[in-house]
């Protein structure tokens, strides 16, 4: 139950964001893990910021995060330190200069949002204002369905589940996109699907096929393929180098593929009443 006090900073906060009308807030998530969200949120992120984007890839693998990893950062502070040790969100930042986008990572040890007391949570509402001059915020989440996780793709305009051809990971997939559909009976959520390590472009529409025709039978919702990425070594060399394969393979087909995929994210719409932070807003403060 929401608290009258609760409701009041609700409504404030909102009377405050109802102008703005950035970011646009992309969350990424799996049913399965290790099928590829940190590399796409990474990339993803630095293609829009070569497209003159104020970017954000904001880690919220909250207990095991690694985009700081996958960059070879090692950054002072992160979430965890924002959430419970004073430090401001402005300060856990990282600015990753030589690919002109921002990211904040994870702690570990850091489990559920939800365990957040008032205190807690009017502090990190009070930090999230702070994240308004971005044009983009991508969200890398934990495998799962934890209720972090839901919390974060409810929060979001767009909602990006990566499966791989691996049954296990299609069966996951749609396990997600259920536990979704669930939540989002409160608040309708655009999901969209990559199949991700394709081993060639019939597989992935098969694949998405699949899914979204079981999801739509089954769960009453449509879910959009934006798009497949193909298998490419390059994806584990750049790893390894701890450099982003966009920057290490700029004309590598794994770049190719999630430029195309980032072109079709950008021309797709928010809603009005969503736009900016509300929509983050009511997800995490409105109950
Ligand atoms: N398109 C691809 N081609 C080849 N290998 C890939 C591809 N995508 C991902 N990989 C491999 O999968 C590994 C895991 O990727 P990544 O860390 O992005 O997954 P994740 O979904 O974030 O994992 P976790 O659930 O553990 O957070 C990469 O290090 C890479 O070796
Ligand atoms: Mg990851």
């Amino acid at each position: 139950m929401i608290m009258e006090e609760q409701l009041k900073g609700l409504q404030r906060a909102l009377g405050e964001v109802k102008s703005i009308e950035k970011p646009k807030i992309i969350s990424v998530a799996s049913g399965k893990g290790g099928v590829g969200k940190t590399n796409v949120a990474i990339n993803l992120g630095i293609i829009f910021s070569k497209m003159g984007k104020k970017v954000l890839v904001l880690d919220g693998d909250l207990g095991l995060g690694n985009v700081n990893v996958v960059l070879g950062i090692i950054p002072k502070y992160n979430l965890y330190h924002v959430m419970k040790g004073g430090v401001s969100l402005k300060d856990a930042i990282v600015k990753v200069g030589d690919l002109g986008m921002d990211i904040v990572a994870a702690g570990s040890g850091f489990t559920q949002l939800a365990e957040l007391d008032d205190v807690e949570r009017r502090k990190f509402l009070e930090e999230i204002k702070s994240l308004s001059d971005y044009d983009i915020i991508i969200i890398d989440t934990s495998a799962g369905i934890g209720r972090n996780v839901i919390s974060f793709v409810l929060a979001s305009h767009e909602t990006i589940i990566i499966t791989t051809p691996e049954p296990t990971a299609i069966t996951d997939a749609y396990g997600i996109i259920k536990a979704i559909s669930a939540e989002s009976l409160k608040l309708s959520s655009n999901v969209k699907l990559i199949v991700n390590r394709v081993k060639n472009p019939s597989e992935g529409i098969k694949i998405a096929d699949r899914i979204s025709t079981v999801a739509g039978q089954f769960l009453g919702v449509k879910i959009e393929s934006i798009g497949f990425i193909p298998e490419d070594p390059s994806v584990e060399f750049a790893v390894k180098r701890q450099q982003p394969f966009v920057i290490s393979f700029p004309n590598s087909q794994v770049t190719l593929h999630l430029k195309h995929i980032a072109q079709r994210l950008e021309n797709m719409k928010v809603k009005d009443e969503d736009k900016g932070l509300t929509r983050f807003f009511k997800v995490f403060f409105g109950g």
